[in-house]
């Protein structure tokens, strides 16, 4: 789906609103939204927040589950995953704080942590929708390029090129981006029951290219999104530049 720039994030903070009010989720059985971090999102939560404080959507009753977060950056720290969900959405909605799943990239055993992590997203039944956003080399969530497609939650080096894109957080200082990071496998997006990406500006259009338009390739793990049944790229028409 090709929107304007101004009306992609729209289009998914509303898409979402409207899955989970059909949805109609309880205590018993609550709706699974997986999330991510990065500036692609923002202007999602912006919109969730508002149609939250309007009266239009709760969240009492959703579980959520973050794709990745740094290792060894303190949960505090202003750039950890963790903080940046609280700041920008889950301290301004009604979500039961013990709803939130971040994986902890300070855990004594982090394989441990990964596993439980698994473990705890089967335990809920699974995510019923999985929001991500695509770094400039094609990855979602942190699978980088080389990552196996049967790839589950787990610790990963990041790429040269992430660092460099993440660098914008740290004062533009490489050296104080993590160089790892826990993430979701490519396997843990591809089970969620459905998968949403948001892509804009010119500098995805490479990514977004070679997602949607070559073939399956680990060294374009969005691409993997060709073998979900019930997937949807939502772009802006900078993202669709011809590379
Ligand atoms: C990081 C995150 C990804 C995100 C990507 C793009 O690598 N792990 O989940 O999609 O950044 O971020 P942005 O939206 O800021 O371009």
């Amino acid at each position: 789906i090709r929107a304007k720039p101004d009306s992609t994030s729209a289009y998914v903070a509303h898409y979402i609103i409207d899955r989970i009010r059909n949805f109609q989720p309880t205590l018993e059985n609550p709706f699974v939204l997986g999330l991510p971090t990065g500036s692609s999102p923002l202007e999602i939560y912006r919109i969730l927040v508002a149609e939250h404080k309007a009266g239009r959507i709760s969240f009492k009753n959703v579980i959520t589950f973050n794709m990745d977060e740094y290792v060894g950056l303190p949960q505090e720290h202003p750039e950890s995953y963790h903080s940046f969900m609280f700041r920008n959405f889950f301290s301004q909605v009604d979500i039961n704080p013990d709803n939130v799943n971040i994986l902890n990239g300070n855990a004594l055993d982090l394989e441990e942590e990964c596993a439980m992590y698994e473990a705890k997203i089967k335990s809920v039944g699974g995510i019923d929708l999985f929001l991500g956003g695509v770094g400039t080399d094609g990855h979602i969530a942190f699978n980088e390029p080389g990552s196996s497609l049967a790839s589950r939650t787990r610790v990963k080096t990041l790429a040269m090129d992430t660092v460099r894109a993440n660098a914008r957080f740290f004062d533009g200082d490489m050296l104080q981006v993590p160089q790892m990071a826990l993430t979701v496998g490519v396997q843990t997006i591809m089970e969620a029951k459905e998968v949403v990406i948001i892509v804009t500006g010119t500098a995805k259009a490479l990514a977004l290219q070679r997602a949607v338009e070559g073939g399956v390739s680990h060294m374009c793990t969005l691409s993997c999104l060709q073998l979900h049944s019930y997937s949807m790229i939502v772009v802006d028409e900078d993202a669709t530049l011809e590379m």
